[in-house]
């Protein structure tokens, strides 16, 4: 039985058209006006909505062990909460620690997913020590399919790999053509202010912020910046929250460097005066690296509307009131995250696109396009178009709402955004040609969602290729 939606504005990263959508199995079979369905076809009537590619979020933490405790979610509870929000693909970080086994960590991470979640999924590979074992493992999880890798400059001791390590893990990045994502902080340093705040006395949510200020994510993006260009690698910051790193990846890209920039949810809605709020509230708003000085907002708007920006992901990592008080007497010891997944979508519509910060297009590219491309999802992925997976969210820019964890879908007891007005929500989601939300209702199944396999698109680099770039020989 075929799928048919009718007459809905469909809206992708370039165009912009009425039309029609015909959908055969899991897959676009044809695009057009005024089409005659078969009988048995099954239509969908989205006059007067907006038709988007299903979005992907290229950063969300699912099952993930960290600071003493584990992030909320279930692939089961993510997945649904995702969908609901027009998410049809997530990417997760795979994150076993630095002392654990890469490959086993990779297979748990697996096992946690299938079967299970309800969306398309596909993973990054923390890389969180490397060494001759690890290197033999990563060639196994990249022909795998999982051709990206996660490293972490910052939380020293336990997902954080020194120079060193960095160094050797983009050399074979570079060789195999698998971008690098990365968490770009500086670990020593951010372990030094925390001790000094600390031992001043300064205890409380409110000093999470100058443990870790700009300067420092400024430093770890341009030290990634300046990896990548002796490596070759291709890489990608995730979570950039202010202007300083933002300009440090701005100027490496301009360098030529193959750098690609994610800022998250958080970053674009909220400053860190929500962290600062006492108590309890305000160790719900702790994440790494912090909500910043509300100056940074505007700019980080204008470089998203600019593409300097590429992505927007949500890093989504829900701890509850009860794990945020494991720091009630240390803010080093609040477990750092804030959920995100089912919202992104509707508030970045309703604060970009609604409030004329954003382009519906480049809104469409950030959130769905562009992180297909960087991630070798595309053109399966992040587009409409015949031949595409039947990814598909119908957009009702009528709905009004509040966001509210009183009625989320995600595991989690607070919302970061509580109280932040929507205008506009999906009323119809549509994964691999199932629909699994319809009028804003989760009627799918957990379990549907597939993991999507990847091949490298990066072209991997000879060293004679490479000692050429450095201008060490000249290419012939
Ligand atoms: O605070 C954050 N961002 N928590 C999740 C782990 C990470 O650094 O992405
Ligand atoms: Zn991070
Ligand atoms: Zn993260």
């Amino acid at each position: 039985m075929g799928l048919l939606i009718k007459g809905g504005e469909l809206v992708t990263a370039e165009s912009r058209s009425r039309g029609d959508i015909f959908i055969e199995n899991e897959t676009i079979t044809g695009i057009g006006n005024n089409f005659h369905a078969p009988p048995g076809t099954e239509v969908i009537d989205a006059t007067g909505k907006l038709v988007f590619p299903g979005f992907i979020d290229p950063h969300v933490h699912i099952h993930l062990p960290f600071m003493a405790t584990f992030a909320k979610d279930t692939h089961a509870t993510a997945s649904k909460a995702a969908l609901i929000g027009g998410t049809t693909t997530f990417i997760e970080m795979c994150c076993p620690s630095r002392n654990e086994d890469a490959l086993e960590g990779y297979h748990t991470w697996k096992q946690k997913a299938e079967g299970n979640s309800a969306c398309d999924y596909a993973f990054h590979m923390a890389v969180t020590r490397y060494d001759a074992r690890t290197e033999a493992q990563l060639r196994e999880i990249v022909r795998d399919g999982t051709a990206s890798f996660k490293v972490f400059l910052a939380y020293k001791n336990f997902f954080g790999v020194t120079d060193e390590e960095l160094f050797h893990m983009l050399k074979l990045a570079a060789e195999l053509g698998v971008i690098t994502t990365a968490h770009c902080e500086n670990a020593e340093l951010v372990a030094q202010l925390q001790q000094l705040l600390l031992a001043a006395g300064k205890t409380g949510p409110e000093w999470h912020e100058p443990s870790r200020p700009e300067s420092v994510e400024a430093e770890g993006t341009g030290r990634f910046a300046t990896f990548l260009e002796q490596t070759g690698a291709a890489g990608y910051v995730v979570h950039l929250s202010c202007a300083p790193a933002l300009r440090a990846a701005v100027e490496a890209k301009l360098r030529g460097v193959k750098l690609y920039v994610e800022s998250v949810l958080p970053h674009f809605l909220l400053d860190k005066s929500y962290a600062e709020r006492a108590g309890v509230e305000g160790m719900k708003h702790i994440m790494s690296p912090p909500l910043r000085d509300k100056r940074n907002l505007p700019i980080l708007w204008g470089a998203l509307q600019a593409g300097l920006i590429d992505t927007v992901g949500t890093d989504h990592c829900p701890f509850d009131t009860e794990q945020k008080l494991l720091g009630r007497n240390n803010f080093t010891q609040i477990p750092n995250g804030i959920p995100g997944i089912e919202d992104r979508v509707n508030l970045m519509y309703t604060y970009g696109v609604k409030r004329g910060s954003l382009d519906i297009h480049r809104f469409v590219d950030a959130l769905s396009t562009r992180p297909a491309r960087l991630f070798g999802l595309f053109p399966r992925k992040g587009t409409i178009a015949v031949g595409a997976d039947a990814d598909l969210v119908v957009y009702d820019t009528d709905y009004r709402g509040t966001i509210s964890a009183a009625t989320q879908h995600i595991n989690n007891d607070y919302n970061g955004f509580e109280g932040f007005a929507i205008e506009g929500r999906p009323s119809h989601v549509i994964v691999r040609g199932k629909v699994q939300v319809r009028d804003g209702a989760f009627v799918g199944q957990p379990g549907q969602g597939q993991m999507i396999r990847r091949d490298p698109g990066y072209a991997p680099q000879s060293d004679a290729h490479q000692a050429a770039h450095q201008g060490l020989i000249h290419a012939s």
